[in-house]
């Protein structure tokens, strides 16, 4: 009888497990499999180059320095008052738990780079942006977790995720954007037509909550924004200075400017839910993204990203 009882016990635990996860298997080797990181070659990182794991400032300092292949895992906390400048051919990934707080990461000038299961908070205006890619080319930016407070006044930080002076070929995916004043800049400035109208960045899946502005905002340059969650920001997508940009499938709720233009900023915009308020966007020519895509039903994003968002895979 007891016997019985164990095995029908035992099946039932086999049938449990072979249930698909909902962690996502992810490894140190994994390259971009979506949007504009995809393109001109890919991006694969330091894949299958040599794997160094840092606990300390200095040794995250010099192992992501330089161009050679290399994979740098972080483990623990590391604290500071800097950014870190990542070399090219690198990923950058975060152990579960670990942080870097007051210590931003900086993509300048190198391309071939991958920042994944990063958790990076409270990093000074002083120092610069929590993670800025500048000047670069090829970066994909996955399952990132990036915040401050909102206890100061707006330029005690500086950005989360700035993407500036022509960068291409970025994606960011199934990250987390939280509770700070001046979210993500995508361009420089008015002034920099001619250095950002190249920009190229997809943004799918990610959760950006209890932001004051920027969730982002996109001059000049291609986006493509899908299957993101934003809940309780004051700030849309402001889409500016001939930015156009394609928004697909996200989800709003409490902000009554979800998606606007300023200075002559475009969107094509379908498959949205505004939460009740609408998009007042002029209509562009970015109707279709240059590479293959799987998209989810507005009604079915929540239930995907909220949960999976942020550092959530397991090295
Ligand atoms: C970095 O990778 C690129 C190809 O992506 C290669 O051309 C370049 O030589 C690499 N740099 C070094 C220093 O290995
Ligand atoms: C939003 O930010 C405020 C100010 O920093 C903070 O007190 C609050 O806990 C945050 N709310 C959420 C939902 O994280």
């Amino acid at each position: 009888m007891k016997w019985t009882l164990s095995l029908i016990a035992l099946t039932a635990i086999q049938v449990i497990s072979a249930a698909p996860s909902l962690v996502k298997r992810a490894t140190v080797n994994d390259v971009a499999t979506l949007g504009y990181a995809t393109l001109n070659g890919g991006t694969s990182g330091g894949s299958g180059g040599p794997t160094t794991t840092v606990t300390t400032l200095a040794a995250l300092t010099s192992a992501v320095a330089g161009d050679a292949k290399k994979v740098v895992l972080i483990s623990g906390t590391i604290t500071g008052n800097t950014v870190v400048k990542v070399g090219s051919n690198t990923s950058l990934i975060g152990k579960s738990g670990s942080s870097l707080v007051g210590v931003g990461i900086r993509v300048l000038d190198v391309s071939n780079v991958i920042v994944r299961n990063l958790k990076i908070s409270k990093v000074l205006a002083a120092a610069g942006d929590a993670l800025a890619v500048q000047s670069s080319h090829q970066v994909w930016i996955d399952h990132v977790d990036l915040s401050s407070d909102r206890d100061h006044d707006k330029d005690f930080y500086d950005g989360l995720l700035d993407l500036t002076h022509g960068v291409t070929g970025i994606t960011v995916t199934n990250s987390k954007l939280y509770t700070h004043w001046k979210a993500s800049l995508i361009g420089h400035s008015d002034s920099n037509g001619a250095e950002d109208t190249p920009i190229t960045v997809t943004m799918a899946s990610n959760y950006w909550f209890n932001l004051s502005s920027r969730t982002p905002s996109f001059r000049f340059g291609h986006g493509h924004i899908f299957n993101n969650v934003f809940d309780n920001n004051d700030d849309g997508i402001n889409t500016r200075d001939g930015a156009q940009l394609l928004v697909e499938n996200n989800v709003w709720t409490g902000t009554d400017k979800p998606l606007y233009s300023t200075d002559g900023g475009f969107a094509v915009a379908t498959g949205n839910d505004f939460g009740g308020a609408s998009n007042t966007a002029p209509v562009g020519t970015f109707t279709s993204a240059p590479y293959s895509y799987t998209k989810l039903a507005a009604s079915a994003v929540r239930a995907a990203v909220v949960s999976t968002a942020g550092q959530t895979l397991s090295f």
